[in-house]
């Protein structure tokens, strides 16, 4: 009798954790795993490793969403030479107005188009002269706008998260692999001038073999908690568990692992603290008697890929803590840390070639050392570019260097430094944690969002024209 019980039971367990069926996107429960499934490519679709679309002259921008983000990228357009903000779009038509006023302060032109409401942004897909539809609306409606953008043949720059679900992932792969047109998640923080100069160091074999990195969005957002139109980032952290903005985080180091490009993310474990101070924000927002507040204040991801390298990945946006985006590389020959300090340590052989020989990869360099060195390895697409990146600004210059290189290679036809399957596979952890952490931290077998060509490309490269 126990063991016809114990049958049932479990037999009723798996069939409430089911995400969805084995040939679909969900998930199954085995061997004390969640197992996500990856469902072969529809036919007709083709992958988007390495996609190069027609040059385009001049890039004709439409640009949804003109709260903090849009704005700011309003600011940085102009000085972009191969390209326009052409079309606008918000709910409200005050913020477009705005939008219109900061192109006249920059002698720039005011966009031809102007939309607003729940549904202006259609209007603004379906115009014929715009190549690019750059969207930084709330998170819930990235993917939504995205798919309707591409379908009507428009090429997108999401902001990040790029999707919230699993589903969503694959909507966005499938339909950037249907219509042919490339779909970017915006991560600014890969081309951060630190970062950037890492990847590069790590490309030229001074950190070794890179075994372990870090990242992380850690900033306690209580001054701006009202920022948001119509609460939607609080509403969020309120009602989902897990790493809710991974991007940052995961971004860079990434693309130091050349993630679907020799290796893939393969199984991954969440775990969260309670909700101790959120729910402290959350009440003094909503009244005390509004429930429960579900995202914890600390939630840490860790990730093993398949060529046996590990990623940590920390998000906290309630403690009053100093801002960290982490950013730190463990390799057999050296190490990176970005934050409280930026600190370089490595061996002596490993920069002969800077004449240093009383390096030691088990202390930091001085300064000077760093700062010599990283001027050295600054990436080549970040030298193009500084002097303008910093003067115009947008996170010291990060957000410029990745506009610049959006178009530059749509300009050029070239492929983008980040594609559809990037920004799948890092907005998948905004559901994967959270399912793990609903499963009380079980790991996670991850989809493959490149449908088993993970391995086809070898490693990262930043395309430049002849
Ligand atoms: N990469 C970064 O460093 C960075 C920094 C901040 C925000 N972000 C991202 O940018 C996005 C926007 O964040 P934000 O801080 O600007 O939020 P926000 O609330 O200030 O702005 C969102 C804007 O979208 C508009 N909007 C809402 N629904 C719309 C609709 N249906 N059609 C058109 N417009 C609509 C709102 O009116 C608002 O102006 C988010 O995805 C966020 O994660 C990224």
């Amino acid at each position: 009798m126990k063991k016809i019980f114990a049958a049932l039971f479990i037999a009723v367990l798996v069939a409430s954790c089911c995400g969805q069926g084995s040939n679909d996107i969900g998930y199954v429960i085995k061997d004390n795993q969640i197992v996500y499934n990856t469902p072969p490519r529809p036919a007709g679709q083709q992958s988007m490793l390495k996609f190069a679309a027609e040059p385009i002259e001049h890039v004709r921008i439409g640009l949804v969403g003109l709260g903090d983000r849009g704005s700011g990228a309003v600011h940085r357009f102009p000085y972009l030479e191969d390209a326009s903000l052409v079309a606008l779009c918000d709910l409200f038509p005050d913020r477009v107005e705005k939008a219109q006023k900061i192109l006249e302060e920059h002698g720039a032109p005011r966009a031809k188009y102007e939309f607003s409401g729940e549904e202006g942004y259609k209007q603004l897909c379906e115009l014929e002269d715009i190549d690019l539809v750059y969207l930084a609306v709330p998170w819930q409606l990235h993917t939504k706008i995205a798919v309707y953008a591409m379908e009507h043949g428009k090429h997108v720059a999401i902001e990040v998260p790029a999707a919230t679900s699993i589903e969503e992932c694959w909507q966005l792969v499938n339909t950037s692999e249907r219509t042919r047109k490339h779909c970017m998640m915006l991560e600014n923080c890969c081309y951060d001038f630190f970062e950037l100069t890492c990847l590069n160091m790590i490309q030229q074999g001074l950190f070794g073999d890179v075994v372990h990195v870090e990242g992380s969005y850690c900033h306690n957002l209580d001054p701006y908690w009202d920022n948001y139109q119509g609460d939607w980032r609080m509403k969020y952290n309120k009602d989902h568990h897990g790493d809710v903005y991974p991007t940052h985080g995961i971004g860079p180091v990434c693309q130091d692992l050349d993630i679907h490009r020799g290796d893939k993310m393969d199984l991954l474990v969440a775990m969260d603290t309670d909700a101790f101070q959120g729910q402290v924000r959350a009440e003094s927002r909503y009244g005390a008697g509004f429930g429960k507040y579900a995202n914890g204040d600390n939630t840490c991801t860790i990730i093993r890929t398949r060529k046996g390298k590990t990623i940590l990945i920390e998000h906290d946006v309630v403690t009053p803590r100093p801002y960290s985006r982490m950013y730190q590389v463990m390799g057999t020959k050296g190490f990176a840390n970005k934050y409280p300090n930026e600190g370089l340590a490595l061996g002596s052989d490993e920069v002969k070639d800077v004449a240093y020989d009383d390096l030691d990869a088990e202390e930091y360099m001085s300064d000077a050392q760093r700062d010599a060195l990283m001027e050295q390895y600054k990436h080549p697409i970040a030298k193009d570019v500084e002097e303008l990146a910093r003067k115009v600004g947008g996170h010291g210059g990060m957000d410029f260097i990745m506009d610049y290189r959006l178009i530059y290679c749509l300009h050029h036809g070239l492929p983008l430094d980040q594609d559809v399957y990037d920004a799948a596979e890092w907005s998948s952890l905004v559901e994967l944690t959270e399912v793990s952490i609903n499963h009380g931290s079980m790991p996670v077998v991850m989809p493959d969002f490149t449908r088993g060509e993970w391995d086809k490309l070898e490693g990262l490269t930043f395309a430049m024209a002849e």
